[in-house]
C-alpha cells in the first residue's frame, strides 16, 4: 500500500528496547483522514519540538515531513532520534507528549485513515552527518530511499555507501545525508539525505564521481529502490544552538 514496508501498527506510547546505549531512529508514518487532522498533528508535534529542542538533549531528530508536490495531502511522517531508550523513553513519558499529542490522538475520533506506522533504522556510527547549513536553507529538499539487495548484497556495497558518505560531506550543497541499515531485513538499507535543492541533486550531487562509482558498483546487485521526496513542515533535523 505505502513506501514503508509496514512493520509495527504504532502504539504511540509504547516502551521501546534496543541494544543497550544504541541510538533509536525511526521513520513514523501517520496516514490521517483529512488534511485538518495531518494540519493540526504536525502543529503539535512541531510544538513538541520546539520543547524538546531546549529540554530534551538526548533527542536529536524530530523532524514533520510531508510528501513533496502536493499530490497526497493526507500523509504525515516524523523522523525522529533518540541518542538512546533511556531518552526515547523520557520522550514518551513527558507530560507535553502525553497531553497535546496522546490525549488529543485518543479523544478525537477518525482521525486516522489506517494505523500509524513505524519503521525503524539501524545507525551506523559515523555513517550520517547534518550540516549546520541545513539551518539556512529556506526549503530544504529531503530525501528517503529503501534499498533491497541480492542475499548477502549489503555485505558488498556497503563500503561504497560509506565513501559516498564522506564524498557527500564535502559538497557544499549536501546537507544532510546518511546510511542506515534495517533491523528487520537484512538485505536492505536506508538513506536520508537533504540537499539544497533539487537542482543540486540531479545536477551535482547524483553526478559526481563517487556517486557514478557508487551506481556502477552497486546497481546489478540491487532488486529494489524506492524513493520518497519529502518537505519538512516542522521540528528539526539539525541541532546545534537551535534546532532546524
Ligand atoms: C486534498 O487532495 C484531494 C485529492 O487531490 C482534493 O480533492 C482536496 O481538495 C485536497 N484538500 C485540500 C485541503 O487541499
Ligand atoms: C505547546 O507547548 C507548550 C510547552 O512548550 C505547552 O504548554 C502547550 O500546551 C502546547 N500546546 C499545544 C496546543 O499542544
Ligand atoms: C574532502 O575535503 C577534504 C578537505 O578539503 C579532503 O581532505 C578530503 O580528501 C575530501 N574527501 C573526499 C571523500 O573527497
Ligand atoms: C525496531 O527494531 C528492533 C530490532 O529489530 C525490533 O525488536 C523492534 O520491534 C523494532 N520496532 C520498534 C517499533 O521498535
Amino acid at each position: 500500500m505505502h513506501f514503508l514496508s509496514l512493520l509495527v501498527p504504532l502504539g504511540l506510547s509504547i516502551q521501546h528496547v534496543s541494544a543497550a546505549g544504541a541510538p533509536v531512529f525511526y521513520l513514523k508514518l501517520f496516514p490521517t483522514s483529512s488534511t485538518v487532522f495531518r494540519d493540526e498533528l504536525i502543529s503539535r508535534m512541531d510544538n513538541i519540538s520546539r520543547w524538546s529542542c531546549t529540554n530534551e538533549p538526548g533527542v536529536t531528530k524530530h523532524a514533520l515531513v510531508i510528501p513533496r508536490g502536493g499530490g497526497d495531502n493526507l500523509t504525515a511522517y516524523s523522523i525522529e532520534q533518540y541518542d538512546d531508550d533511556e531518552a526515547l523513553n523520557k520522550h514518551l513519558a513527558a507530560d507535553i507528549v502525553s497531553t497535546s499529542l496522546l490525549k488529543w490522538s485518543q479523544d478525537t475520533p477518525n482521525i486516522w485513515a489506517h494505523n500509524p506506522t513505524v519503521q525503524n533504522f539501524t545507525v551506523i556510527s559515523g555513517q550520517s552527518f547534518v550540516k549546520p547549513e541545513f539551518a539556512k536553507v529556506a526549503d530544504p529538499y529531503i530525501v528517503v530511499e529503501a534499498l533491497t539487495y541480492m542475499e548477502g548484497g549489503v555485505h558488498h556495497v556497503i563500503d561504497h555507501w560509506e565513501e559516498e558518505v564522506d564524498a557527500s560531506r564535502n559538497e557544499s550543497g549536501t546537507l544532510a545525508f546518511g546510511i542506515y541499515t534495517d533491523p528487520g531485513n537484512k538485505d536492505k538499507l536506508w538513506t536520508l539525505a537533504a540537499y539544497e535543492s533539487e537542482d543540486y541533486l540531479k545536477n551535482t550531487h547524483n553526478k559526481s564521481p563517487t556517486a557514478r562509482e557508487l551506481e556502477e558498483h552497486t546497481s546489478g546487485m540491487r532488486t529494489s529502490m524506492q524513493r520518497i521526496l519529502l518537505q519538512k513542515k516542522g521540528g528539526f533535523l539539525y541541532k546545534g544552538l537551535t534546532c532546524a
